[in-house]
């Protein structure tokens, strides 16, 4: 018998970050409704398909090694290949003949056409007659605002509230593989916040490359967050990530008086060097920035900041490297990812400037800003032995399932024993923390009295 469409398997796997993870989501909402099932074993799949990253050239080879396992199983029978996401958009073309086994490429504003483009692709296996299906077009329009996308049950969920990013800062692929920035209408976004909670979700993250820039008539960021964690049985909102170059006061007035709004800012400073900055093309000073977290700790003292660091930008020298060494250790984040900087295709900084800095030098200045990070991370959690938290329980502890894992309003990851407390997922449990790492907080739940 013929196998029609709606019994065509998909496999997908998704690399990089939440709004990739947002965007799978949005893509099985698509293929569900066109009669595509999902499975997690992709030895019996139809179609496999890989939503990529294209942030660092990592994510690149992680991709075609992936693809390099693919090509005994393709060897054995009918199985369609797909890309999907910001390496297809960034490299095109360039990824089919790197990896001829991908019969299908879709940037992030062409989903809507993979459906069609998955059923032709097994169509033309069958006839022999191979096409490669590609759709990397860029919208100025598109944010799936109709779309409810599929989500594995569970406690936590993404919404993205906008999409593209209009910053241009050299070193950043984004504004060439998601496009130029549109923010979703705010019916949408309450729609989908009320419908995540009727389903039992109680906390909600809002995704945009720069949520501050929110603009939607006369709706803005602050009002946006405020009236998603009215919504009654969300208990949680988060959001990432802002821009430094404009933090509302009002959104701070939020994140102070709404206890559903989490005290946690996500706040990438890259680089404490003003000139460094500067080729970044980042629009604020050092100084800038610590006006903005004195400002952020005068108005509400409990926020914990988190942030992301590039090392080895462009003629970055190692007084400057030093200068976000100070600048790090000042600030005292709760938590920091560091990369090394990495040259990607398109960028500002790939046409004008030189990648100079050397890869021993780069990986030493990574690793010299972790080590410092971890010492403050620890002594901040110390700081946290005794005291007792309020966590949201979100599963098990990757570790072992004898464990629960949750996290507190600041965003630190808790993990404690399960007891015959009827506890849940979902649930809000006190926890008394009796030892800590660099990255966890280990405690007991506190009986109910
Ligand atoms: N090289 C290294 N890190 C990068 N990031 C963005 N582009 C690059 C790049 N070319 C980092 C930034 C950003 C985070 C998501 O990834 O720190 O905030
Ligand atoms: Fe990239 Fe800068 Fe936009 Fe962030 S704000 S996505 S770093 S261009």
């Amino acid at each position: 018998m013929e196998k029609t469409s709606s019994a065509y398997k998909v496999h997908i796997e998704t690399f990089g970050c939440q709004m990739n993870e947002y965007d799978t989501e949005v893509v099985r909402s698509l293929l569900k409704a066109k009669g595509f099932v999902f499975t997690e074993d992709r030895e019996c799949a139809d179609v496999i398909l890989m939503n990529t990253c294209a942030i660092r050239e990592h994510a690149h080879n992680k991709v075609y090694g992936h693809l390099a396992d693919l090509k005994a199983l393709k060897r054995q029978r009918t199985l369609v290949v797909g890309v999907l996401g910001c390496m297809a958009q960034n490299l095109k073309e360039e990824v089919t003949v790197t990896a001829p086994i991908v019969d299908v490429l879709v940037g992030p504003d062409s989903y809507r056409q993979l459906p069609d483009l998955l059923t032709r692709a097994i169509a033309s296996q069958r006839t022999g007659d191979i096409k490669k299906g590609i759709a990397v077009d860029l919208s100025e329009y598109e944010t799936y605002q109709d779309i409810m996308p599929e989500r594995a049950a569970g406690v936590t969920a993404w919404i993205a509230i906008m999409r593209g990013c209009d910053n241009f800062c050299t070193f950043c692929v984004v504004p060439y593989t998601r496009g130029r920035e549109r923010s979703r209408d705010p019916q949408g976004i309450i729609r989908e916040a009320e419908h995540l909670a009727e389903q039992g979700y109680k906390q909600i993250t809002l995704l945009g490359q720069n949520v501050n820039s929110y603009r939607f008539e006369d709706w803005d960021f602050a009002r946006l967050i405020t009236t998603v964690a009215n919504v009654p049985g969300i208990k949680r909102v988060r959001f990432t990530s802002p821009h430094p170059k404009d933090f509302p006061p009002a959104l701070l007035d939020a994140m102070a008086g709404h206890p559903h709004v989490c005290k946690h800012i996500h706040l990438p400073l890259q680089a404490g060097n003003d000139r460094v900055l500067k080729l970044m093309g980042r629009t604020y000073s050092r100084k800038g920035y610590f006006d903005l977290v004195e400002g952020i700790r005068r108005r509400s003292a409990d926020i914990a900041l988190t942030t992301d660091i590039i090392c080895g930008f462009c003629t970055e020298t190692e007084e400057e490297f030093l200068d976000t060494y100070r600048a790090v250790r000042e600030v005292g984040y709760h938590a920091a990812f560091i990369f090394k900087y990495s040259e990607r295709k398109n960028t500002i900084a790939a046409r004008k400037y030189q990648d100079d800095v050397l890869e021993r030098i780069k990986s030493d200045r990574v690793t010299r800003l972790v080590d410092l990070q971890k010492a403050i991370s620890l002594q901040k959690n110390r700081c946290m032995i005794g005291q007792t938290v309020q966590v949201l329980v979100e599963g098990d502890a990757k570790r072992s399932s004898d464990q629960w894992m949750g996290r507190t309003d600041n965003n630190i990851t808790v993990v404690w024993e399960k007891r015959a407390t009827g506890t849940r997922p979902g649930d809000f449990t006190p926890v008394k923390i009796s030892h800590v790492s660099a990255t966890t907080l280990l405690g007991d739940e506190v009986p109910a009295p």
